[in-house]
């Protein structure tokens, strides 16, 4: 007796060590935004083989693990909130290698914590590149796949994980499977957007295109001519395409991208996050001001506005800006881009954002928007008017169908009231989140019920990474149990011990 109570006091006391060493785990944000809430250990293994061994270490051990690429996510949604829990960083697993190049298109084998700029950089420099299915230049392609991450297009896939061929996952056990393509399989449709419960995304085979060049153009629409606008016939003619809000002013900013001649001449280099120091210092006052002032916020968004209409792009060669549209270059120059020389991101100067990402059939497109315009209405009726916090506005994004079973475009649900046949309209909501205060925003009231007013009037599906837990409990009611099931079924196949576990797998019901 007495010596069962002793191993139980030194068995708490044990856990109580091992909860002190147990550390947030944090987003691109640092300090204070976790990914994690607490992990006990982060490894950067440099292969994939070592990789493997620490994951058949931790299952044997029945230790939770999770894969992370740069943090470039939101909130807390990483793990479960599991103190022992094992994080494998992927930033040495960035070896890229077999390209082969036949005419227009081609392949490419690359390693999952490769980033867009490392791969995109090496495929120029080899007169090939990514073509449409990117993300932020910073972040990992197997981070990018394993959350359905896209950019905005009706015109081309753009969802990064249709350019995969192959996948070789380290599963629950340690070991590499491999998968080739195949959009029959339900292996396949669970791993082409897998959150990261299926294993480790060690290595992609993807697709690739000849290097090319694009122009990149922006005009200014009236918002009513948007919301009562044929929008899928004004976005799916581009290769890429979207729409910046900016309520306050009533107006829309409308991006298109298309292809030009190679021989075009232009090297035009966009960037969506460089600061300087002064720009930081003056939009970080002038947000901060709007905590508690709805009026300073619209003079706000109409000072980024006037900047947002400018291109956001510097000649790469020169650094000198672009001031007029059109600008032409290299396709991921133009796409996406990267930092301006000696500038840091918005983040790197402590400006913090909070993000609320959801789609919607494209069919809706125009109910979505105009729903919108009726709570920002109210926010006013009700003499605390809300409008965009953001350098670039609210982003209103596109996805052509792709059938995965967790994808935010597939087309596979089982109630076909909603028609996902034509894509997606992906309302992508970005605001400052205030360093002063509480750091509560304006109206912070108004954000909650105007997100629950989306999930419970549209059958909206999450962005991953872009949304709290709240947000995943509230959307569950939007998923297919059907699909849930089938994805829950291939999980099973690759860890039934559950080693790869997290928050979002835990609320929607896959574990
Ligand atoms: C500035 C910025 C811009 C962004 N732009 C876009 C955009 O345009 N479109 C878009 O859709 N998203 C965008 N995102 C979101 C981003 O694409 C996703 O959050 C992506 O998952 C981040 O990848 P990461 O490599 O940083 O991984 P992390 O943030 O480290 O991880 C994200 C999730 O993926 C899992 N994971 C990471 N690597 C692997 C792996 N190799 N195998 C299995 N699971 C893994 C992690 O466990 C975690 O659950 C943006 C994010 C930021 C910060
Ligand atoms: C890319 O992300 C990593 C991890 O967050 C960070 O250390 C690095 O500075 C980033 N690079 C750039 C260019 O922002
Ligand atoms: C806004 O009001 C709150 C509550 O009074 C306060 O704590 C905060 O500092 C204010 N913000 C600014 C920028 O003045």
């Amino acid at each position: 007796m007495l010596n069962r109570r002793f191993i139980l006091v030194a068995a708490q006391a044990l856990s109580l060590i091992g909860s002190a060493i147990a550390e947030p785990y944090n987003t691109f944000d640092g300090p204070g935004f976790p990914a994690c809430r607490d992990v006990a250990k982060v490894y950067s293994p440099k292969t994939i083989e070592e990789a493997m061994s620490i994951v058949k270490d931790a299952s044997d051990k029945g230790l939770p693990v999770r894969a992370s690429g740069n943090g470039h996510m939101w909130y807390d949604t990483m793990c479960s909130d599991d103190p022992r829990t094992i994080i494998i960083k992927t930033e040495n697993l960035n070896r890229i290698s077999d390209l082969v190049l036949n005419g227009d298109k081609g392949t490419v084998v690359v390693e999952g914590g490769v980033t867009f700029s490392q791969v995109a950089e090496w495929l120029h420099q080899r007169g090939a590149s990514l073509g449409y299915t990117l993300v932020n230049w910073n972040i990992s392609l197997g981070g990018a796949m394993a959350m359905g991450a896209h950019r905005s297009s009706l015109g081309e896939h753009s969802q990064v994980s249709t350019s995969a061929l192959s996948f070789d996952i380290i599963n629950g056990k340690g070991e590499l499977v491999h998968l080739d393509r195949d959009q029959s399989s339900d292996t396949w449709l669970a791993a082409t957007t897998s959150l990261g419960l299926l294993g480790i995304i060690a290595r992609i085979k993807i697709e690739i295109l000849a290097d090319f060049k694009v122009y990149a153009n922006q005009e200014t629409v009236d918002e009513k001519d948007v919301l009562n606008g044929d929008i899928y016939a004004e976005i799916s003619p581009y290769v890429t395409a979207n729409y910046w809000w900016w309520p306050g002013l009533k107006k829309f900013h409308k991006r298109t991208y298309g292809v030009v001649p190679i021989t075009k001449s232009g090297n035009a280099f966009q960037s969506t996050f460089s600061v300087t120091s002064l720009e930081a210092s003056l939009a970080k006052s002038l947000l901060n001001a709007g905590q508690n002032s709805s009026i300073q916020n619209f003079i706000t968004e109409a000072i980024f506005y006037a900047i947002w209409a400018a291109p956001n792009f510097h000649d790469k060669k020169t650094n000198l800006p672009l001031f007029s549209w059109p600008v032409h270059g290299y396709a991921y120059d133009v796409l996406i881009g990267g930092l301006y020389p000696n500038t840091k991101t918005e983040w790197d100067y402590d400006m913090r954002g909070l993000t609320f990402e959801v789609a919607v059939p494209v069919t809706q497109a125009n109910r979505l928007l105009k729903r919108m315009r009726e709570l920002f209405d109210e926010s006013a009726a009700e003499g605390k008017a809300v409008t965009s916090t953001y350098r670039s506005g609210i982003n209103i994004k596109f996805g052509k169908p792709f059938d995965s079973f967790l994808g935010q475009t597939t087309t596979l649900q089982s109630d076909k009231s909603a028609d996902w046949s034509k894509g997606a309209i992906m309302l992508d909501f970005p605001t400052f989140r205030p360093s002063t205060g509480d750091h509560s925003r304006y109206n912070e009231a108004w954000y909650a019920k105007m997100q629950k007013t989306i999930i419970d009037e549209f059958p909206t599906r999450p962005h991953w990474t872009k949304v709290t837990r709240n947000i995943i409990q509230q959307s569950v009611k939007n998923l297919d149990p059907a699909l849930l099931a089938r994805f829950s079924a291939v999980r099973e196949q690759f860890d039934p011990k559950k080693t790869f576990k997290s928050v979002v797998g835990e609320i929607i019901g896959v574990v």
